[in-house]
Parts: structure tokens; C-alpha cells; sequence
């Protein structure tokens, strides 16, 4: 079985949402230095290029943490049986597929996968995907921004939260401590969070992966001004914008951002002088955070939960944290 549902509780709820977007993006277009918000990348296109830089050579933390779900997918998936397996950012769904083809077709058939992301496009395309792959399971989709809304989650009785990617890194600090408190309070003793987290390593294998040969991420970098421009009516032109992603070490973090290659005028019918960009002004749209050991332990005081187990690659690259609730 699979369903998708937009998590709304009230008539309305999608228009509020949508001018709460307009909101944001105004709120970031208007700030100096301009930002854009980036859970926005992920439009469809945006989730497909973002499947695309997954498989690059250059970008180590997809392959990076298969492996280390792979190689610890019994360890991982013990207790799965039963247990309502919700993960948060699912994107493609290719991650959970690891664990869940580690475990038997009874375990499969006792659990329940939610997969919950503010892409409709991905959502609908991994929930096709995990029912061809696997017939047995059952699956709901959700469409909601995790950050916002966790109540969604607390129903389930024996839950193992997920969050792969080191998705948690494109949060600032203490938005990230902020929803791993909420996550802790939603989430009864026993219950587990598995936390995808990409480490600080050489400024060279960090950049690399977010500067590929192809191009590939300054694609998904400038989609993200497509978006912008469906929710608040703008004409940006994204080729008229450089990717930029480099490392800030003062912050441990890439950032990346958009340059404009000279000065423009942006109309938008939701601000009557529009927006004027200088040559060479830059738009905010990502920072990747990587962390250190301490960070593993800071989550775990923040949301209440003690290490059950941290699995890593031989590079110490890449943590897979294994936290159960206190
Ligand atoms: N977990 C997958 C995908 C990572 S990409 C992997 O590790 O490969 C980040 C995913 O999180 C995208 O699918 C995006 O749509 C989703 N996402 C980003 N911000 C989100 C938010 N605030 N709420 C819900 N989903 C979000
Ligand atoms: C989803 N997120 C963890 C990715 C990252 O590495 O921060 C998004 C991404 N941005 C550029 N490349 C990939």
C-alpha cells in the first residue's frame, strides 16, 4: 500500500503555505547579503539533479554512507520488525532500500516506512519505486517540512527515525539543535534516530564535491531561481548567475552561493520597486555544515538519547550515529 498526503490540517492550509514561502524567499531577497531558504532547491528538477550529484565521482557522502549502510545493515536493522521506520528528507528512497533489503519478508510486512519530504515529485516517484522493489511493505508518503511540523510522527508506537545525508548540516546550529529537541520530544524510550553526519576533512576533498567537472551542482545551484520564480511571479535569469561553493572554516561549513554576472533589475508583482542586483553581488543558497565528534554528542544531550552505536567508513569521513531514546 502506499499513499502520499500533504500534511495540512485546515481548508486554506496550502495557500497560507504558499505565501508563507513568498514570505521567506521576500524576507531573504530583501536581506543584505540576499539568502534563499534551501529546502527550495527541491523542486522536481531540483530533486532530480540532486539524484544526479549523488552519483558523481566527486560527491564522496552518497556513496560514503551506503557503504556504511551496507556493510552495517544487519546491525542496523535489528529490531526494525514491528516498528514504524519514518524518514525525514527521503528524497529517492535509495538509502532505506539498503536496510530494508537486509531484512526478511516477515520483518518487512510487520513494519510500516513513512517517508516524509517537502518534495511531492520525489515522494511520489520513491513510493512507486519501493512498491515495485519490495511488494511487501507498506508505505505512506508525507508532504511536510520537517523543521516546522514533527507532530505527524507521534502516533506510531515504535519508531526509528532516520536522517541520511548529513541533511541535518544544511541547517544553521542551533535550528539543528532546535529540531533535534523537538525530534527528542516526539520520540518515546526506546525509540531510534539514525543521523547521517559528513565530518570535517581536507578543505580540497570538500570542495571537489561541490565544484563536479560536469556541472551538475551549479545546475542545481541556479534551479533553485526557477523555484523563486514560480512562487513569488519573478523573472530572474539563472544563466545570468556563477556558482560559488567554497569551504568557510571559520564555520566549518561549504557555502555556496549565486554571483550575478552584472548588475540587473528583478521585477515581482509582490514588490512594486522590484529587486536590484550589482555585478558581482552574491545570493546566499546553502550552507553544508560538517562536524566533529563533539556534535555527536551535543544531538545526543540535546535531544535526550543515548549512542547505541556510531558506524563510520575506514576514512572516518562519513558517520552513520545510531541514538536510542532515553
Ligand atoms: N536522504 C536523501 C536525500 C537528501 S537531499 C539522501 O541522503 O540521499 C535532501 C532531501 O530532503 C530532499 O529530498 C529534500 O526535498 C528534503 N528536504 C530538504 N529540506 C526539507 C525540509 N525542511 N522538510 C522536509 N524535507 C526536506
Ligand atoms: C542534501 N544536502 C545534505 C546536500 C549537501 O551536501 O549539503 C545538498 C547538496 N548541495 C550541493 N550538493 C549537494
Amino acid at each position: 500500500m502506499s499513499t502520499v498526503t500533504r500534511n495540512k490540517g485546515n481548508p486554506g492550509a496550502e495557500d497560507a503555505a504558499w505565501s508563507r514561502e513568498a514570505q521567506e524567499i521576500l524576507t531573504g531577497l530583501t536581506a543584505t547579503p540576499k539568502f534563499i531558504p534551501s529546502r527550495f532547491f527541491y523542486d522536481d528538477v531540483g530533486s532530480k539533479l540532486f539524484e544526479r550529484i549523488t552519483k558523481l565521482p566527486e560527491y564522496y557522502p552518497s556513496r560514503t554512507e551506503k557503504g556504511i549502510l551496507k556493510r552495517y545493515a544487519g546491525e542496523i536493522t535489528d529490531g526494525f520488525g514491528d516498528a514504524a521506520i519514518i524518514e525525514l528528507g527521503s528524497g529517492d528512497c535509495s538509502k532505506i532500500s539498503i536496510l530494508l533489503r537486509a531484512l526478511s519478508e516477515g520483518e518487512r510486512r510487520s513494519l510500516v516506512y513513512v517517508s516524509v519530504d517537502v518534495s511531492r515529485g520525489a515522494l511520489d516517484e520513491s513510493g512507486r519505486l519501493l512498491r515495485k522493489r519490495f511488494g511487501d511493505i507498506t508505505v505512506r508518503g508525507i508532504q511536510a517540512d520537517f523543521t516546522v511540523d514533527m507532530g505527524m510522527v507521534e502516533k506510531y508506537d515504535k519508531k526509528v527515525l532516520c536522517l541520511f545525508g548529513s541533511t541535518i548540516g544544511n541547517l544553521d546550529p542551533s535550528d539543528a539543535r532546535d529540531f533535534i529537541a523537538r525530534t527528542g520530544c516526539v520520540m518515546a524510550k526506546g525509540d531510534r534516530f539514525l543521523l547521517g553526519l559528513d565530518m570535517v576533512k581536507e578543505r580540497a576533498v570538500l570542495e571537489r564535491a561541490y565544484n563536479d567537472a560536469l556541472g551538475v551542482t551549479a545546475q542545481f545551484n541556479r534551479n533553485i531561481l526557477n523555484v523563486v520564480n514560480r512562487v513569488i511571479g519573478s523573472d530572474f535569469r539563472p544563466e545570468l548567475f556563477e556558482h560559488l561553493a567554497f569551504f568557510n572554516a571559520r564555520h566549518n561549513r561549504i557555502e555556496m552561493h549565486l554571483k550575478a554576472s552584472r548588475a540587473m533589475h528583478v521585477n515581482t508583482p509582490l514588490l512594486t520597486q522590484g529587486l536590484d542586483l550589482e555585478e558581482g553581488e552574491t545570493i546566499h543558497t546553502e550552507n553544508s555544515r560538517k562536524f566533529l565528534r563533539d556534535h555527536i554528542l551535543e544531538f545526543a544531550a540535546a535531544g535526550g538519547f543515548a549512542i547505541r552505536r556510531i558506524h563510520s567508513d575506514s576514512m572516518g569521513w562519513f558517520c552513520l550515529v545510531d541514538y536510542v531514546k532515553q
